[in-house]
């Protein structure tokens, strides 16, 4: 029941109105970039999902998707480990190539991943995220495209989950301490 995960909810970081109007400006922009390129549009399984659907529909360029499952190992620590659970079925060798993804924490995923991706040989590779936490940052990852900066806290919703929970929230929220600290 919907009304269960708002009880979760301790405040709305960000409604669904200010990621619409977020969204649409930030599409005006990459419309301009990426206009006759065709570029391949990855969508980082699962969290990016909802923020993928929402920016390509407000795009009108040409363009391709796909889609990538991948998790890092040792969070914090040192670098590069990167296990892919699902990888893109495009041939990205020569492609304009923007990765979506719903957040930037540690970076370390990133970082990892855009590794991987720019021995592909792609003919550019950039980074687009909903929200950034570059408080948190370890690795030197700088998305291109940042929709929002937000504190140190954990969130939900719009993809984001918590132990696979609550990506179907339409907002962006707080998760209680009281959920994950029971
Ligand atoms: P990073 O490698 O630390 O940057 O990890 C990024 C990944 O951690 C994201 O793709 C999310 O799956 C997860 N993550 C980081 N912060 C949050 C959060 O506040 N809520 C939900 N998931 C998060
Ligand atoms: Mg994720």
């Amino acid at each position: 029941m919907k009304e269960q995960m708002h009880a979760d909810v301790e405040r709305i970081m960000l409604t669904e109105a200010e990621m619409q109007a977020r969204i649409k400006e930030i599409a005006g922009k990459l419309d301009l970039i990426y206009k006759d390129k065709n570029p391949v549009m990855v969508c980082i399984l699962k969290g990016s999902i909802v923020f993928f659907s929402d920016l390509i529909r407000n795009m009108s360029a040409k363009m391709e998707l796909d889609f990538m499952s991948v998790s890092s190992y040792g969070a914090g620590t040192t670098s590069g480990e990167l296990k892919i659970k699902q990888d893109l079925r495009t041939n990205i060798e020569g492609r304009d190539v923007l990765v979506v993804e719903d957040i930037i924490d540690s970076g370390n995923t990133l970082y990892a991943l855009k590794k991987l991706l720019n021995d592909r040989k792609p003919a550019s590779l950039n980074i687009i995220t909903l929200l950034d936490k570059p408080e948190r940052r370890v690795a030197p990852i700088v998305p291109d495209y940042t929709c929002f900066v937000i504190e140190d806290e954990f969130v939900i919703g719009y993809g984001l989950d918590y132990a696979e929970q609550y990506r179907n929230l339409p907002y962006v929220g707080v998760l209680k301490r009281s959920v994950y600290e029971k």
